[in-house]
């Protein structure tokens, strides 16, 4: 029988049928490009579960854990006012998708008992008016502090928690390791060493799971938990959207459908990965895409060590606010964007528009519908508009947003991820890029083994007055 929550694909606005030959691809493109689809799920199967494909595998590895997390969970929802996040990138944006996603919009200002659990922060910046801020609304003995670091050194994550340590041992003494839970390597790094130290509660981040591969490990799951999302039912929508990923038949398997067509694209100049969500609950899934589709696609290298700078720059748009302000340059700018839509068919809401204002007709006609209707009247006429002037684009349909759902589009998209890395030739799972900034952050606070670095930025072109004002 047909799953009916499972998500559907529109690939159509991908097609000359739909965007004229000129834009659109033709079913000849994709039979061009058989053995290479080929390849790329070769290289997916063969991968899967092994070096940092570790990910594939989390839905089936990670029973005991699960028991844990919630145990710990139930403990924190308990005993705590707030659950804060110290960590950044992928350490952050998976907790911070889902939470937007399935947790009430306007969560943190509801009242005790109709939130059923700690209110929710997650600190991914530094600068220091935030940390300010939000140690002013928060009482820091009653919050619990989950600070994620997968490779425990980034600096960013390990100065919030000196502040945050610091302040605990003041208040609370030695009772302050209670209110603070690592999630970090088993062995790697500077975390683990500290939280074995420290006594606290720790959870690990598996080998072969990548920062913004990892919302469904303990990264993800622990916030997800404590915040009452199920997360059994999270991670059996990844397995479920597993088997589809895995089907050889690109035309049953939307993960490799849509890595080809996004290669075709960039192939064809298409430079920009439009994530445009029809939800404010999706709003920050667009964040997460934008770090997985950049950081894993966008590189210097391909495997052979060939320099081929690969990559689509992802950017996020949020319907229908965005329509009064990029629409019209994805309508009449540049050929140079793929537009995903995110559509949800059916909302956890029905809110009506009131009758009134009946004797202006401009006005009038929105009484007696539902801003349901108004919102999908205007991403279907939207993707018309894009779709009459050429534009590429497709839809994902989420039947409704839920864990089983929201644990499908998580997984999807890093299926998808993986076989365009393979269609490009590229390491989809490393991120030398990053690592030469937090190396460079590093050399420039002094830190020992960085002196050559250091010696490097000094000797780097110096700014020049006249380009000063
Ligand atoms: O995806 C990645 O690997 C990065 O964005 C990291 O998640 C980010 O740099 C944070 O790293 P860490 O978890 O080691 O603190």
């Amino acid at each position: 029988m047909k799953n009916e929550k499972m998500l559907k694909f529109d690939f159509n606005n991908m097609f000359a049928e739909n965007v004229g030959k000129k834009e659109g691809f033709e079913k000849e493109h994709l039979k061009k490009l058989d053995s290479k689809i080929n390849d790329a799920y070769n290289f997916v199967l063969k991968n899967r579960g092994k070096g940092m494909m570790g990910w594939t595998e989390l839905m089936s590895n990670q029973d005991e854990i699960v028991k844990d997390i919630i145990n710990t969970a139930q403990n924190v929802r308990k005993n705590f006012d707030n659950f804060v996040v110290l960590g950044i990138g992928g350490s952050a944006l998976g907790p911070m998708a889902v939470f937007t996603a399935l947790k009430h919009l306007r969560y943190n200002d509801l009242c005790e008992r109709a939130r059923g659990g700690p209110k929710f922060f997650v600190e991914d910046n530094i600068d220091p008016e935030r940390m300010q801020a939000l140690l002013d609304v928060i009482d820091i003995k009653k919050t619990m502090f989950n600070v994620i670091s997968k490779s425990g050194a980034t600096s960013e994550t390990m100065a919030q928690y000196l502040i945050i340590i610091d302040l605990l041992k003041k208040y609370l003494g030695k009772d302050a390791s209670k209110n603070v839970i690592a999630t970090t390597d088993i062995a790697r790094g500077n975390l683990i060493k500290i939280a074995k130290a420290e006594n606290f509660k720790t959870f690990y981040i598996p080998d072969g799971v990548g920062g913004r591969f990892s919302e469904l490990c303990p990264v993800g799951l622990l916030p997800a938990a404590v915040l009452g999302i199920d997360i059994k039912m999270l991670l059996k929508g990844a397995a479920d959207m597993d088997k589809i990923c895995m089907e050889k038949d690109i035309n049953k398997n939307p993960a490799l459908m849509s890595a080809a067509l996004q290669y075709l694209a960039i192939k064809a100049g298409k430079n920009i990965s439009v994530m445009m969500p029809y939800a404010d609950s999706l709003r920050l899934m667009s964040d997460w895409y934008c770090q997985l589709w950049g950081e894993s696609l966008g590189k210097e290298n391909d495997l052979y060590g060939n320099k081929v700078f690969a990559g689509q720059t992802p950017v996020k748009a949020l319907g229908v606010t965005d329509q009064h302000s990029q629409v019209q340059l994805y309508t009449e700018g540049p050929f140079d964007k793929v537009i995903t839509f995110l559509a949800v068919e059916k909302f956890r809401t029905i809110f009506e528009i009131t009758r009134g204002c009946e004797d202006i007709p401009d006005v009038g006609f929105l009484g007696g519908h539902t801003l349901n209707e108004l919102l999908d009247a205007e991403r279907i006429a939207t993707e018309y508009a894009l779709k009459v002037k050429n534009r590429l684009n497709y839809t994902i349909y989420l039947p409704e947003v839920s864990e089983y759902t929201i644990g499908q589009l998580l997984y999807v998209l890093q299926m998808q991820t993986a076989y365009c890395g393979a269609f490009l030739g590229i390491d989809a799972f490393n991120q030398p890029g990053v690592e030469e900034g937090k190396n460079a952050t590093y050399a420039l606070l002094g830190k020992s083994g960085y002196e050559k670095k250091k010696k490097e930025i000094e000797d780097a072109p110096k700014k020049l007055k006249e380009y000063m004002m």
